[in-house]
């Protein structure tokens, strides 16, 4: 279930932005609040940080790029590049649910030369209306020649040479790819059609089992495909300066602690609330702040993971705003109202998370704190105003840094694009699908575990 964002929830937000922020930042500032509480926010200024940055460490990022698509320099006319797009939903066309919107990037990207020469998506209505949109307005040169095609392999038999994608978008729901059976492989059969092309492919990587999420890793790692998987939250700014940080004084990660406070009252797909549809929401939902976890913990000892959830058949699991028939789930189907789990990481570190769905209205309460020694980096709602508030050696008060103008869904387009352009390396991609099946797997193990407990405590057979 995508994120979703209420009309006003930037408006909201007790953190409003100095008018320093419209202006695009130059390479080696950072924008920080010195010795800030949050309540002392508006007191933001721009200042000169030494910004070393070893921009030729493979994986490196810049957090100071600009990554706003009207910050960009104007991309220019040149070759077509062939894009095939797979699914005509939200993830790739935009809703008014959140930010997300690859086509947007892409031609943003792209300009002039993208020409999606597919899009395929068996809900054939769906992608013609979506198409519809493009072709009335400034992008129709690159839509006018899409062909709709109900699967990939009807778009690789009607194939002309002229269309031989560059790129290949998929954003389609994760129960038809990542496993070996026919009509949920789809990995498999873009990389034998196409052995040399880039492709990006969304999170959770699946909803089948782990160990053919793996497996399909494997073929993925030995085709040579540039490879990059949708976990954006990784290319936010603020939490590559978190990585920069870390990295810069030599600290290993202590801790980490992830809470996703999601609010349910207008979360009206029925799928969502189902576990056999969605997986429920650790695996769907928290998986974006499991990665982070991940990202800055490192490997999760898996045997190590405890969780507990609160059901809905529990006293305390009633919820007066569901806005589903939630009676037409089978009882064993329905999502739990919280899940707590912790774990170890190799290193020794603990992690732990909390998922609730709980809160009304629309705007999630989303946080993730790391802790090394004499440094606590919180970041706070890295979906919609991300803000990293800082406390480090020799300083008791946390020092508040953000950036304005920051886009990690175009970070991550123009980077896969940069890769499949300028040849793999160019730029780094932050998610590997074996690295995105790792999260996959902790989150299944979450779940698992929960479910476990439940049992374990005479709940439920
Ligand atoms: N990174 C993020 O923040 C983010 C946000 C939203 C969605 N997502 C992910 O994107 C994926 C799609 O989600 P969505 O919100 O766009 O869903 P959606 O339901 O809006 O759209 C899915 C589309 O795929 C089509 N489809 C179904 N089966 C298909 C198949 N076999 N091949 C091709 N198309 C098929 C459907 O007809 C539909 O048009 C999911 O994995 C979701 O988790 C990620």
């Amino acid at each position: 279930m995508p994120l979703r964002r209420g009309a006003g929830s930037l408006l909201r937000h007790t953190v409003t932005p100095s008018p320093g922020l419209a202006t695009p930042l130059r390479p080696g500032l950072a924008i920080s609040a010195a010795k800030s509480t949050p309540s002392r926010l508006q007191s933001m200024r721009l200042h000169a940080t030494p910004a070393p940055r070893a921009e030729n460490i493979p994986g490196d990022f810049d957090p100071h790029a600009i990554t706003a698509m009207d910050k960009q320099t104007p991309p220019k006319p040149g070759a077509d590049f062939n894009v095939v797009i797979v699914g005509a939903g939200n993830i790739n066309f935009g809703s008014d649910e959140g930010p997300w919107n690859h086509s947007f990037r892409l031609e943003h990207k792209l300009g002039p030369r993208l020409k999606v020469v597919a899009l395929i998506d068996p809900s054939a209505a769906r992608a013609d209306a979506a198409l519809k949109v493009k072709r009335e307005s400034f992008v129709l040169s690159a839509y006018k020649d899409t062909i709709v095609y109900p699967t990939f392999p009807d778009f690789v038999k009607n194939m002309k040479p002229e269309q031989k994608p560059h790129a290949i978008w998929v954003g389609s729901p994760p129960a038809f790819r990542g496993r070996e059976e026919q009509g949920r492989d789809l990995e498999k059969a873009l990389i034998e059609a196409f052995p040399d092309v880039g492709i990006f492919i969304e999170k959770p990587v699946s909803t089948g089992p782990v160990d053919e999420a793996f497996s399909i890793a494997e073929r993925l790692k030995k085709s040579g495909n540039v490879v990059s998987v949708g976990y954006m939250l990784r290319y936010l700014k603020v939490v590559q300066k978190m990585k920069q940080i870390l990295e810069e004084n030599n600290l290993k990660v202590m801790s980490t602690n992830a809470r996703y406070i999601m609010a349910y009252e207008h979360t009206a797909k029925l799928d969502w609330w189902d576990k056999s549809q969605s997986c429920g929401p650790i695996v769907e939902q928290a998986t974006h702040f499991c990665d982070l976890s991940r990202y800055f913990g490192g490997e999760v000892d898996l045997d190590s993971v405890m969780a507990h959830s609160l059901e809905h058949f529990e006293p305390a699991g009633h919820l007066r705003k569901i806005p589903v028939p939630e009676e037409k789930i089978p009882e064993d189907e329905r999502i739990p109202r919280i899940t707590c789990a912790t774990w170890k990481y190799e290193s020794g570190a603990v992690g732990s998370l909390t998922h609730a769905v709980a809160l009304h209205g629309f705007n999630y309460s989303t946080e993730i704190d790391v802790y090394a020694d004499g440094y606590s980096l919180r970041l706070v709602d890295p979906y919609n105003a991300p803000v990293l508030y800082m406390r480090k050696p020799g300083d008791d008060h946390e020092e508040v840094i953000r950036y304005g103008n920051d886009d990690p869904f175009f970070s991550e387009v123009s980077n896969l694009i940069e890769n499949i352009e300028k040849g793999p390396g160019s730029a780094p991609i932050l998610s590997s699908y074996e690295d995105a099946v790792k999260t996959y797997a902790l989150t299944w193990q979450i779940r698992n575990k929960s479910e476990e407990s439940v049992r374990k405590m005479g709940k439920k057979k």
